[in-house]
């Protein structure tokens, strides 16, 4: 089918509508491109030569390339150019009545075997296409920052959109060698409505003051395995943009307490505390600005005995490798010098240690245990200087860092990713999308290390509804009710 698409019109030459044009260039598509600001389209397609001669000079490409792909592209002066066009991708300003005015043009201009899509990451596509003699033409191709890299391309389905535009979309990602998922028009599509979880429950930390951002940020990156922290993705996001979809995100959900925005954003946008594009935001960009430390703990103590399950289990997997001359003995779970080690599950390791009648430490949640980084422990009152000492050298011993927070139900990264587990969950119980393209999405869209089913599958679904219900009780919030997707799996 890609061969039937010939030519390619991109409205908008900002951020997004420039990269798109060059991933359809770079397939070897013509593009034309319009932008009302004609300076603004020649500016944004020089950046573009000038980036693509760069990456020639490192020799990821080839000048040739380079020539080819700015020979395809082609800007405008008129939208009635684009009567050509087989496909029009919109990357204008993020406006309701914009984008309805623009696709009433487009479809009297265009073919009416034209593809019509919206790169809107917020709007609904239903409600763009509203003014539209025929609706069906309409679908949500939703490019990632930045386009020519990033992978993911959710394909949405508007209410009235035609499936075979659909599937035209999918298979036109497919050639442009994109990972596509298909979703319905729904508040935040596939991936802004998942990732809130990442943003808001750190955020809900950070108020109910567990922990500094720089903590809970080294906690999800080197014990958890994120890419990113939070706080530090929020900033380079914007901290207006980040608070803006979530206000959206929660208005169209009926105030869903999932949802909820956290008042400290709010105050943020208040402060013109954005990001890094004003210098501050939970960092401070400014030159010469100290760079804040995570806290970690070390000894240097000896332990005295390892204890580790017969069967090696999802979290027992990380003591597997690690030798340490006679000391290591095989049981029914971990145990260092009488410490049980168990992985949270919503509850305070107090609750924990009254309910075993022994000393407990709780071992926060990681994607990958054997090869991160750090671990994020806290300790029951049981737990002496002695132990904790002796846990935190055997940690050491293994090269992993160690930070200890308070006791506190969920620890940081287990809380946060029932809540993204249970919101995937959440996504394909109410037919946004297929359990396979959520995992997708937030794999290539977001770079999670891995999907979030297929990871909740290896954890066990029995714990994450566990965590979940334990934290809804803790808390007495309905943002912890369990999906009945997860319901199901048990
Ligand atoms: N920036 C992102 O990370 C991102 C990611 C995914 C989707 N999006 C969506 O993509 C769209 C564009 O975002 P962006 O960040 O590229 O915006 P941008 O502000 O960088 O660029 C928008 C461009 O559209 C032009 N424009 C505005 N109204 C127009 C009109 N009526 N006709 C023709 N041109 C017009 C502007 O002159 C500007 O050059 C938005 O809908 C946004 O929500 C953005």
């Amino acid at each position: 089918m890609s061969a039937e698409i010939k030519q390619v019109g991109v409205v908008g030459a900002g951020t997004m509508g420039i990269g798109i044009c060059e991933v359809a260039a770079n397939f070897g598509q013509q593009v034309l491109l319009f932008d009302l600001n004609q300076e603004m389209a020649h500016k944004a397609l020089n950046s573009m030569e000038e980036r693509l001669k760069r990456r020639a000079f490192k020799g990821k490409i080839t000048q040739d390339q380079v020539k080819d792909i700015m020979a395809r592209i082609e800007v405008v002066d008129d939208l009635a150019k684009f009567n050509v066009c087989d496909l029009v991708i919109e990357a204008i300003i993020e406006n309701l009545e914009i984008k309805q005015q623009l696709f009433q043009k487009l479809e009297v201009i265009t073919s009416s075997l034209a593809l019509l899509a919206t790169n809107t990451s917020s709007i609904s596509i239903t409600a763009i296409a509203a003014g539209m003699k025929n609706p069906s033409r309409l679908f949500g191709l939703h490019f990632f920052n930045p386009a020519p890299v990033m992978k993911l391309v959710e394909v949405i389905s508007g209410l009235l959109t035609d499936p075979e535009h659909l599937a035209l979309g999918k298979s036109m990602c497919k050639a442009w060698n994109k990972v596509p998922v298909l979703a319905n028009s729904t508040p935040g599509f596939i991936v802004n409505r998942v990732a809130r979880s990442f943003y808001g429950e750190p955020l809900k930390m950070l108020q109910e003051q567990l922990a500094d951002f720089v903590q809970i940020d080294a906690v999800m990156t080197e014990a958890a395995g994120f890419k990113m922290g939070p706080f530090k993705l929020m900033d380079l996001i914007g901290i207006d943009i980040n608070y803006a979809v979530s206000q959206t995100v929660y208005e169209s959900m009926f105030n869903d307490p999932k949802f909820r925005p956290s008042l400290i954003q709010g105050e943020m946008v208040d402060a013109n505390t954005l990001g890094k594009k004003t210098a501050q935001g939970f960092y401070n960009y400014l030159e010469g600005a100290a760079k804040p430390q995570a806290e970690y703990v070390h000894s240097d103590a000896q332990f005295d005995e390892l204890t580790v399950p017969e069967v090696e289990t999802f979290f027992s997997a990380m003591f597997s490798q690690f030798e340490y001359d006679k000391r290591k003995w095989q049981g029914d779970q971990v145990i260092i010098s009488g410490c049980i080690l168990q992985m949270s599950d919503g509850r305070l390791a107090k609750t924990r240690e009254q309910e075993i009648k022994a000393p407990v430490c709780l071992v926060d949640l990681s994607f990958d245990y054997v090869n991160s980084q750090a671990v994020h422990l806290c300790f029951s009152p049981g737990v002496d200087t002695f132990m904790q000492n002796r846990i935190v050298a055997l940690f050491n011993h293994m090269g992993k860092k160690v930070m200890v927070c308070d006791d506190q139900p969920g620890l940081m990264a287990l809380r946060t990713m029932v809540m993204l587990i249970n919101e995937a969950a959440d996504a394909v119980f109410n037919g946004v999308c297929t359990a396979e393209d959520v995992d997708l999405a937030m794999r290539y869209g977001v770079n999670y290390p891995k999907g979030l089913l297929a990871f909740a599958e290896q954890m066990g679904w029995a714990h994450v509804a566990m965590t979940l219900e334990n934290l809804q009780q803790w808390f007495g919030d309905d943002r912890y009710r369990l999906s009945p997707y997860i319901r199901n799996q048990l």
